[in-house]
């Protein structure tokens, strides 16, 4: 059988970013026998003893509840299961002194299709055929953006600047305000805060100036708050979650625990909450309602916060530490940088001058039996010729100390090799 796709259906069924070159490096896991190897390319966060009991706790109570039928055995609404908005709308107003209601909130299954429904609903083509652009402040940034939207060519992300610093091989990157445009043209913002790859936290002040700009033009900020405080808290950093009538702050629990049950949860002016419920309702009528049931009790006992902040933070934050550590003892007398740990789970690096493309580095490494993930598949959107997108890599957080200290000291001596040549 080979039926004739769609012009979407042929966009949509090939894999871009990240998940592309997955099969490589399961290929690679597979036919490595005998062989082992450090696989530091993982997206997928750890199980964590005591996040594991907080979810098989609430599950128990969920069980032994009378609330369970209805959980599970009937369908609910679009906009989401109420006790898991309701105990959202209590936590975000009590936080950080706002004024929700039921009306602002929306749960998606995984905020990927968060992404997914906001990108076509506030970007790609208007009626009047003008082209509502997506964009994204300051590049790299989540490789996810890059299949979501249904009209690609929507896609615009910007060149960052980059404040180095020489001495401590650390650098972060900046959005580039000097050219950074948001106007009439713009469908929608999007950029993730921390950051997946580069653990940059954008400033308070650079998302106010983003949200500022965007709001002029009445266009949305999407704010992807996957690994923000109140959960999962994986911010290394001082940040405050911004708040305004354009900004969707848009969160998900899947790095706090819970990523196989698919829970995304928008905060939001009512007017965007109810477009992308529309959306929602016509895509798949609702997110499922076990994963809402047992997030509900986590975050209305204060559990979840609890956690976030007590266990996982410091989990990846000390990993990060391993990682620099390490760097700094065993990386050899070459330009290469460290983007500074704000947060995330991943640690990004440039070499800077790299005698080859990041594939190139990518496949010699893997000789040494260590995988990390090619930059270049972080830079959905940008348009400019820029050789940085081939000097990068990200190095998941998710191996243990041990494995972290060795792979990153091989990859110094892969590194010293390939600058001697
Ligand atoms: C920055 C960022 N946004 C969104 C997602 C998608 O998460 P999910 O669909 O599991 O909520 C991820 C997953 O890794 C991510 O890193």
């Amino acid at each position: 059988m080979n039926p004739a796709l769609s012009h979407i259906g042929n966009q949509m069924s090939r894999l871009t970013g990240v998940r592309a070159i997955m099969k490589d490096i399961i290929e690679t896991l597979r036919s490595g026998a005998g062989r082992e190897f450090i696989n530091l390319s993982a997206g997928n966060p750890l199980i964590l003893p005591e996040v594991e009991q907080l979810w098989r706790d609430c599950t128990t109570e969920l069980l032994a509840s009378s609330e369970y039928g209805e959980v599970v055995c009937r369908y609910g609404a679009s906009q989401g299961y109420q006790p898991l908005i309701d105990a959202v709308v209590k936590d975000f107003n009590q936080r950080y002194g706002l004024q929700l209601t039921d009306r602002n909130v929306l749960v998606t299954p995984g905020s990927q299709s968060l992404y997914f429904c906001a990108v076509n609903v506030f970007g790609g083509y208007c009626s009047n055929g003008t082209l509502k652009k997506v964009v994204l402040p300051l590049s790299p940034d989540y490789t996810g953006y890059g299949g979501v939207s249904l009209t690609p060519e929507a896609l615009l992300a910007y060149k960052p600047l980059l404040d180095i610093d020489e001495s401590a091989h650390r650098f972060k990157y900046r959005p580039d305000f000097s050219r950074l445009e948001i106007d009439e043209t713009t469908g929608c913002v999007l950029f993730s805060r921390p950051c997946n790859p580069t653990g940059n936290v954008l400033t308070d002040d650079e998302v106010k100036k983003i949200v500022d700009m965007a709001e002029a033009y009445d266009v949305p900020v999407l704010v992807d708050s996957a690994y923000a405080p109140p959960f999962p808290s994986l911010n290394f950093t001082d940040m405050t979650p911004i708040f305004g009538s354009n900004v969707l702050h848009c969160t998900s629990l899947s790095k706090a625990g819970l990523p196989g049950e698919r829970v995304g949860i928008a905060i939001g002016d009512e007017r965007l909450i109810h477009a992308l419920e529309c959306f929602i309702t016509n895509m798949c009528l609702h997110s499922p309602r076990y994963g809402q049931a047992i997030a509900a009790r986590a975050i209305a006992s204060g559990k979840l916060a609890d956690i976030s902040t007590n266990v996982i933070r410091p989990f990846y934050q000390q990993k990060f530490q391993v990682l620099e550590t390490t760097l700094d003892r065993t990386m050899p007398d070459v330009p290469w940088f460290l983007h500074r740990g704000e947060g995330s789970i991943f640690g990004w690096l440039w070499l800077n001058d790299l005698p080859m493309t990041d594939w190139t580095f990518y496949e010699q490494l893997k000789q040494a039996g260590v995988i990390v993930v090619p930059g270049s598949t972080f830079f959905p959107g940008l348009c400019d010729e820029w050789s940085h997108v081939q000097q990068c890599f990200r190095i998941s957080l998710t191996g243990t100390d041990q494995e972290i200290e060795t792979a990153m000291t091989r990859l110094a001596d892969v590194t010293k090799q390939v600058y001697q040549k």
